[in-house]
């Protein structure tokens, strides 16, 4: 019997920044998902990528005085970057679409032309307003304050001629798509989209820009390139080879049985992708699943808010599994979940060192201690082991109910359920009671024993997902065989060998001591944070025009500094005495006390305006204002003092 398909994908990522932790946590997500989906026998397809299209990506790129493509491919292949990252988390795609990849760009020109020649896509005028950070065109009546809906960010006016997609035609399919199957989950987002969206007016979609060129071109329109959300939606059946030759899965793996997304872009996944696929008539997603965002305190996570969690900092310091784990067993998938370092450590301490690590420690290290590391085949049963044996009998069954239904969270809890039980099994049988007397109570204890192996082993097969590399060293510890570490195994109790052989291996989940962490981790992030600080900023170009005549009004001459002392009770200011060419000294107060010593300025020839009105500073009339240069080096505020040739004499005139 061939096995069943199934063909799973995250989000394809912006490299327009490192990934952080909320990035990593879909990615996690999709991963347990489709490791789970493979161990159960499917014949799995896990995409990712990135989306390298885009104004944003465009202007930082340029921003960086490189091309956009040397941005992206920086971002993407570099060191520390989107593919490193995944190789670390223990990621196992299938697939890394690039959307940059010739194959990809050509497939997208054919269906958008496909579109246009099919009616759904005709030409017209863009006015509105476009916010650049999420690359979603607004209404004026969409904005929330005056600001993306989405991000809250400052949106840009944007008016061209261009592209448009006839959402509006599909509007009551879409509607009917939402409400009446279960095309979105979790259901919370369907009314979120029906009564945002829908219910207001689908509008026609704009789907393509002319005022920027780092995009694929509309090949039959030069000077247009398509819309970046079109060119990205597109990627998860260009991915398997539609209308290319890169790939031939496409009717193999084509519909996709569940695209995970974070929130903000349901509304693309749920209403724009299925009327795309509607126009191109290709069949449908089974299941768009909009999962919640990892907050940190109360926020989302924003570079520019500077509050990133780093996944590097945190996998190097906790190992790769307990950060997988922690991202999975503690927030619901389809709810939002706050971040914080103390219930990473916490979870670690408590399900991981304590419940799980004990349970494998003191198990394997007994059966070496009482039985020389292998049981002995005789078993004598008690009243005492059928809860246990019940509830891990039953496990395997309770957490596929609740893996089918992506409730990561819940799958969890019942593992670890279980393991809790076997904890207590150990203080309720006191193995080291009846390690006293072998002769008597050997058998017992093998039993013991071997109902402890048991529940590891079942675990250990239900936690791969989750922690491949744990899951697999915990299988080997209690020596379980591979026919007995399978999904078919997972419900089969009994499955372990009788006279099984342990082997002892490392501490897996050591406990971790949560100040010492805390410290490290706080100051790490300091570090980061300064590390990601530009390291030369200045400060943006005005662009409101000012007319030479208004200019001319600024009287900037060369003055010389013929006395400077710093102001009693100020830590700012300097009192400059200075000569200004007119034979009266003048007085000009400035607040550049931490960037100068007095005595080094004596003798300088600055440049100072000399007509503002006089201010009067701590007591003291400051007549004018000595002119500096300002930027920014990693983060610090940087001020030197415009010194010009001391060949100038005091007074010229600067023009
Ligand atoms: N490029 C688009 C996706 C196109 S898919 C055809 C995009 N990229 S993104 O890099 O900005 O975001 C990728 C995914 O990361 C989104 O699903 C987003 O919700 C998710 N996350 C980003 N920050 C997140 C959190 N703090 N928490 C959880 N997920 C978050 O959108």
């Amino acid at each position: 019997m061939e096995n069943k398909k199934f063909y799973i994908t995250t989000p394809i990522y912006y490299p327009s920044d490192k990934l952080h932790i909320g990035h990593t946590y879909c990615t996690v997500a999709t991963d347990a998902m489709a490791r789970y989906k493979r161990l159960t026998g499917c014949d799995v397809l896990f995409l990712t990528g990135t989306d390298e299209h885009g104004q944003k990506i465009e202007d930082k790129a340029k921003e960086a005085g490189v091309t956009p493509k040397e941005f992206v491919d920086r971002i993407v292949e570099g060191p520390r970057g989107v593919k490193d990252l995944w190789k670390l988390m223990n990621i196992s795609n299938d697939r890394f679409i690039r959307t940059t990849d010739g194959y990809h760009v050509s497939a997208i020109q054919k269906i958008f032309k496909k579109m246009y020649e099919k009616g759904d896509i005709y030409k017209g005028r863009y006015v509105g307003k476009y916010c650049k950070p999420c690359e979603s065109f607004w209404t004026e009546s969409q904005l929330v304050d005056g600001k993306c809906p989405d991000c809250g960010r400052e949106v840009q006016n944007a008016e061209e001629e261009a592209y448009f997609f006839r959402l509006s035609k599909y509007a009551d399919k879409i509607q009917h798509l939402l409400e009446d199957t279960d095309f979105l989950e979790p259901r919370s987002r369907v009314n979120e989209m029906v009564n945002n969206f829908i219910k207001p007016g689908l509008e026609d979609l704009c789907v393509s820009r002319t005022s920027f060129t780092w995009g694929v071109p509309v090949d039959f329109d030069p000077g247009h390139v398509v819309y970046v959300w079109v060119d990205a939606l597109f990627n998860y059946t260009t991915a398997l080879g539609f209308l290319n030759d890169q790939y031939d899965d496409y009717d193999k793996y084509w519909p996709a049985d569940v695209h995970f997304v974070g929130k903000e872009i349901v509304r693309f996944h749920s209403i724009i992708w299925p009327a795309m696929l509607m126009s191109m008539d290709m069949p449908l997603p089974k299941k768009v699943f909009g999962h919640g965002w990892l907050l940190l305190d109360g926020g989302k996570m924003s570079k520019s808010k500077g509050n990133v969690v780093d996944p590097y900092i945190l996998a190097e310091k906790f190992g790769v599994d307990a950060l997988r784990f922690f991202l999975l067993r503690t927030f619901p998938f389809g709810s939002d979940g706050n971040f914080s370092n103390e219930s990473l450590i916490n979870t670690i301490n408590v399900d991981l060192a304590n419940d799980l690590g004990n349970l494998l420690s003191r198990t394997v290290s007994m059966v070496g201690k009482y039985f020389g590391g292998t049981l002995p085949e005789a078993r004598q049963a008690d009243a005492l082991d059928e809860e246990l044996i019940s509830l891990a009998s039953g496990l395997r069954g309770r957490y596929e109910e609740q893996m089918e239904h992506y409730a990561f969270q819940n799958a969890l809890a019942e593992v670890f359920k279980v393991i809790g039980r076997a904890n207590k099994y150990i203080d309720e049988n006191a193995p080291w009671v009846l390690a006293k007397d072998m002769e008597a109570n050997g058998t017992r204890l093998a039993t013991v024993m071997y109902n402890l192996l048991e529940v590891l082993r079942i675990s250990a097969v239900l936690l791969t997902p989750f922690m491949p590399g744990s899951a697999k060293e915990i299988l080997r510890q209690i020596g379980a065989c591979e026919a007995c570490s399978t999904w078919e195994s997972a419900a089969q109790y009994g499955s372990l060998r009788g006279d099984v052989t342990v082997v002892r291996g490392d501490n897996l989940f050591p406990r971790v001591d949560a100040a010492k962490a805390l410290e490290e981790l706080d100051k790490a992030a300091e570090e980061a944070k300064k590390a990601a600080l530009p390291d030369l900023e200045v400060e943006p170009q005005l662009t409101e025009q000012v007319d030479f005549n208004t200019f001319c009004k600024s009287d900037f001459r060369a003055v010389k500094v013929k006395d400077c002392q710093p102001v009693k009770k100020s830590n700012k200011l300097l009192r400059f005495t200075l000569d200004d060419g007119t034979g009266t000294d003048r007085q000009i107060l400035s607040g550049i006390a931490m960037y100068y010593k007095p005595e080094e300025l004596v003798g300088k020839t600055l440049v100072a305006i000399v007509n503002l009105p006089p201010r009067k500073m701590m007591g003291l009339e400051s007549n004018g204002m000595l002119i500096s240069a300002v930027h920014t080096e990693k983060g610090e505020e940087r001020l030197n003092l415009l010194m010009i040739d001391d060949k100038i004499p005091a007074g010229a005139k600067m023009c």
